[in-house]
Order: C-alpha cells, then sequence, then structure tokens
C-alpha cells in the first residue's frame, strides 16, 4: 500500500504497514523497547482506531483518506533541555511540505499544531524516551488530514479541501518525509538559530494582540517568541510572562 520512500536517506526506509491499528505512537513506543531498532522506522496505518493526540485527546482520522503515521529517531546529539527542537525540526518539515502545495500561508501553532486559514490540518505526538540527560528515542507521531472533506468540527481542514485536489497519499507520504528528514538534518547539526528563525517566521499570533486565559483568569496579551526551553513567551501589558503548555489557553 505504500511504498518505501526513494528521495530519503533513512527516514520511512524500514515502512511497517498496518491494514488497522489502535494507534501507531503505542506500536512505535513497543518497538523501541526491543534493544535493537532502526533509526528512521516508521509505523503507518489506513485505520487507526484509537489514536491519541495531545493533552490526552483523541485522534480521529477518516479510514483511508488522511496520513497518520509515526517514526522513531535517536536525536543523540540533543539533550532534555533542548528537547523542544523536535518540535521546531517536526512542524517546519511539515510547514515546508505544505507550503509547496498551497498559496495560503501555512502557521504553526505553538507548539506544534500546523494551521492553515485558522484551522488546524496536522497534529503532531511527540514521546520520548528518556535516560538520564539524553534521548535515547523519540516517537513522532504525525496525523497529516489530505482527502477527508467532512470533519465533526469546523476547526479542522484537509489540503483536499484546501486545494481541491485528491492526492495519492503514498506519493506524499514520501514528499512530506524528504522535508521532514531535512530539517532532522539540520537539528542534527545543531542549526538552533536558524530552525527558531524559521519558526518565529510563521508562528501563529505572533506580534498580534489576542485573548488568552490561565487559571481561570482571561487576559490580552501579545506572543513574543519562545525561551531557551521552547516556553511560550507573551507580553501582558508592559511585562513578560512565560507559559508552559498546561499553563496557558488560546481564546
Ligand atoms: C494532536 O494534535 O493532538 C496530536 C495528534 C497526533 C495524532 C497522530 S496520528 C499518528 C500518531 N498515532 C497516534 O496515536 N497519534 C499520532
Amino acid at each position: 500500500m505504500y511504498k518505501i520512500p526513494a528521495t530519503t536517506l533513512f527516514l520511512g526506509k524500514n515502512l511497517i504497514f498496518m491494514p488497522e491499528c489502535h494507534s501507531t505512537n503505542d506500536l512505535a513506543l513497543k518497538l523501541c523497547q526491543k534493544p535493537e531498532w532502526m533509526e528512521g522506522t516508521l509505523v503507518i496505518t489506513n485505520n487507526q482506531t484509537a489514536g491519541r493526540g495531545q493533552r490526552g485527546n483523541n485522534w480521529i482520522a477518516a479510514p483511508g483518506e488522511n496520513l497518520t503515521f509515526s517514526f522513531l529517531i535517536k536525536p543523540g546529539v540533543i539533550t532534555v533541555r533542548e528537547q523542544f527542537y523536535l518540535n521546531l525540526f517536526v512542524s517546519l518539515g511539515i510547514r515546508d511540505y505544505l507550503t509547496r502545495l498551497t498559496d495560503t500561508k501555512v502557521q504553526i501553532k505553538w507548539p506544534n499544531d500546523i494551521l492553515v486559514n485558522d484551522k488546524k490540518i496536522c497534529g503532531i505526538l511527540i514521546e520520548n524516551q528518556l535516560g538520564g540527560d539524553a534521548i535515547n528515542a523519540s516517537v513522532i507521531g504525525i496525523g497529516l488530514n489530505i482527502n477527508q472533506q467532512h470533519f465533526n468540527i469546523d476547526t479542522a481542514t484537509s489540503l483536499k479541501l484546501l486545494t481541491g485536489n485528491q492526492y495519492e497519499l503514498s506519493d506524499e507520504l514520501g514528499m512530506l518525509l524528504q522535508h521532514i528528514e531535512w530539517r532532522y538534518m539540520q537539528m542534527k547539526e545543531r542549526k538552533f538559530g536558524l530552525l527558531l528563525a524559521d519558526y518565529l517566521d510563521c508562528l501563529h499570533r505572533r506580534n498580534e494582540n489576542h485573548l488568552y486565559s490561565s487559571a481561570g483568569e482571561q487576559f490580552e496579551g501579545t506572543i513574543s517568541g519562545i525561551d531557551e526551553v521552547g516556553r511560550l513567551k507573551v507580553k501582558v501589558g508592559d511585562k513578560e510572562q512565560i507559559f508552559d503548555v498546561k499553563g496557558i489557553q488560546y481564546n
């Protein structure tokens, strides 16, 4: 069903296709418990029945219409403190891929949702296996809406809804992986400044005044960027406040 991508160096070369499974992240997490696992191993399914999202949410995707997969990496060069760069390289790889296909600006909503026209087209779930100050393995799960046209929520979109085109999932997977691998190389080469500049360039709501809430209180603020460990920096009045993922809601 899915071809081994021809244009990547290692990503997806070991490709495991499951016609149906609960969650590709769960399968990939099991794989990296084994002593020998290959970097770039990718698990992909056509029907994910218990897809997991961030903050304990579900990820629901119509069978056979979207890309739902997870891959394994050994990001040896980055420390636990630098793990936010995993969000940067994956989200930028997806942003790069989508930017070629649509004229509309593709944005990244902190930390790693991919939006077009303020609607979510892709979600990313990163789960790390830590060993002291090192990341032994990282499972990167991606749900990218490709051909699906009807969603239960009006905050979701797909490539087909944006362009009107029908896509061949296997071809799109190959191109997507090529872009993600390219950004992964940048991270491995520790080109952090470059990744950060590109991330800030497409960060949703950056330098705009919007409503947020934290600890039950609503406030107006302006996102200015992220700090050295990836927390969100928001200017509230004349003060800069720092938030982690659980500490702020977008209104
Ligand atoms: C989110 O935005 O909440 C993250 C969604 C991540 C969904 C993908 S689909 C493939 C992989 N397997 C899972 O169970 N989740 C991720």
